[in-house]
């Protein structure tokens, strides 16, 4: 299930964009020279930043696996998920838990454009994605309390 109901269309690739960049900043293939450009300059300011996003995303799997694998948590809300980029949350987590539940929510109308990549999980588990602001809590709650049982531990 895909929720599309908000969101503007910022498709122009000419056009540096924050999640294309961030994919050039994790060694991805879904950014165009653009964003390139914009990483570069980024990078000549601080060059920490390469490692900075690699860090973060690590540290999302690192504290995926502890959750799920050691500490029993079988639901996620992952807001700002970005460009797919393997492994995703709900691998990490389904692989720990094939049960597990996650709810991906983004603002951005090009992260839904992958949302695919992002909905293949386990039988046993489910995922979804909601194209939605952390702004709009209602908005994400009421969506992902479709999925998520809010009676039980969620890690956000
Ligand atoms: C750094 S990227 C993705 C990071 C990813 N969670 C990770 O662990 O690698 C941040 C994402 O947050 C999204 N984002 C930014 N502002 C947002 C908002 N107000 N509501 C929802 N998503 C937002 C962007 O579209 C972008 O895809």
């Amino acid at each position: 299930m895909t929720d599309t109901s908000s969101g503007t269309s910022r498709s122009d690739t000419d056009t540096p964009h924050p999640a294309r960049v961030y994919d050039w900043f994790l060694g991805g293939s879904d950014h165009g020279p653009a964003d390139e450009a914009l990483g570069r300059q980024i990078v000549a300011m601080e060059p920490t930043a390469k490692y900075g996003a690699r860090h973060n995303r690590w540290f999302m799997q690192r504290a995926t696996r502890m959750l799920a694998a050691r500490l029993g948590v079988r639901q996620f809300l992952d807001i700002g998920t970005g460009i797919p980029t393997e492994p995703n949350l709900h691998r990490v987590a389904q692989t720990a838990a094939p049960e597990a539940s996650v709810v991906y929510v983004d603002n951005d109308p090009l992260v839904l454009t992958h949302a695919q990549a992002l909905l293949n999980g386990t039988p046993e588990g489910v995922t979804r994605y909601l194209q939605a602001d952390v702004r709009e809590p209602r908005k994400i709650l009421d969506l992902a309390g479709s999925v998520l049982d809010f009676d039980r531990p969620v890690a956000v």
